[in-house]
């Protein structure tokens, strides 16, 4: 109430005749009813939809990647692998996990493939498998190691390092892209209560740069860890994180932007960030195809 004697000083109230000109909405009542007036363009539309599909009702949302994968240990991104033994045991410890949150109503919501489903069969629960979860497209990189990437196309990889939120796969899909398809998922998230999401690096950073309001600079570098859950819970004006490690080893798949970016840089230099990994071949890095 303090706060709203604190708007009526600096705002002044809509006149239904005198304003009736204006594009606006109100909502009344926290959502009980809204009145809309002279909605002119597709954005503005939207931000109807929008503002008719949030609540304030206390939940959390609940964020993690699917247990480590086949793939993840050999540092090849892509592909539809199954989950490792460490990563089975990532799913036993989040079905704890979730038990111990003891929510009563919690929706769980998977990709479509092998990893998240693995992940979520564990829980015991039913889920419910999305299309557009699925990990951002690498196109003609599918399965390829950053090593391979770097060897047969080095200045699609500086290319990427240079703007990786702009960066489109050949063949494949930008975070930019990656954004835009994860939109029905983010209003879904808005209009639900308590939601586990099992995903993949990529998306995962993508719907935590909505909820924490993070630039597209930034969006691509956000911390991910397998084997780790994010707990958010929005308060006033944004969302309290909490981090859980499951205390389950697991691969580290973070690439860091490496100083060097320049399209004639050297593999050497290209290569100085990637993480350590069970299919790590120097030689075939440096000498390319
Ligand atoms: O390495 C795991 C993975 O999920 C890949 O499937 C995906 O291409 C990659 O992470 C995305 O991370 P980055 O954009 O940092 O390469």
């Amino acid at each position: 109430m303090k706060r709203i004697k604190c708007y009526e000083n600096s705002y002044q109230t809509l006149d239904e005749v005198l304003d009736r000109d204006l594009s606006y909405i109100k909502i009344m009542d926290v959502g009980q009813r809204y009145l809309v007036n002279r909605v002119l363009d597709h954005i503005q539309s939207r931000i109807v939809y929008y503002l008719m599909n949030i609540h304030i009702t206390p939940r959390s949302i609940y964020l993690c990647r699917h247990g480590e994968s086949e793939l993840n240990v050999k540092g090849r991104i892509g592909g539809d692998s199954g989950l490792t033994t460490g990563g089975k045991e990532f799913a036993k410890k989040l079905n704890q996990f979730i038990q111990a949150q003891g929510i009563s109503d919690l929706k769980v919501w998977t990709s479509q493939m092998k990893r998240t489903i693995q992940t979520a069969e564990a829980l015991c629960v039913p889920y419910e498998q999305w299309k557009v979860l699925n990990e951002i497209d690498a196109g003609v990189c599918e399965e390829m190691m950053y090593e391979e990437i770097q060897g047969n196309y080095p200045l699609e990889f500086a290319l990427r390092d240079q703007d990786k939120y702009r960066y489109r796969y050949p063949k494949g899909e930008s975070y930019e892209d990656l954004v835009q398809r994860l939109e029905p998922v983010i209003m879904e998230l808005e209009r639900q209560e308590n939601v586990l999401v099992v995903c993949h690096q990529a998306v995962m950073r993508c719907l935590l740069a909505y909820f924490l309001d993070k630039t597209a600079e930034e969006l691509p570098y956000l911390k991910c860890p397998l084997h780790t859950v994010l707990k958010l819970t929005p308060v006033a004006y944004g969302c309290k994180v909490e981090s859980i490690s499951l205390n389950i080893d697991a691969v580290n798949t973070h690439r860091e932007r490496p100083e060097n970016v320049n399209v004639h840089r050297t593999a050497e230099d290209a290569l100085q960030t990637v993480p350590p990994h069970r299919g790590h071949t120097p030689a075939a890095a440096a000498n390319g195809p």
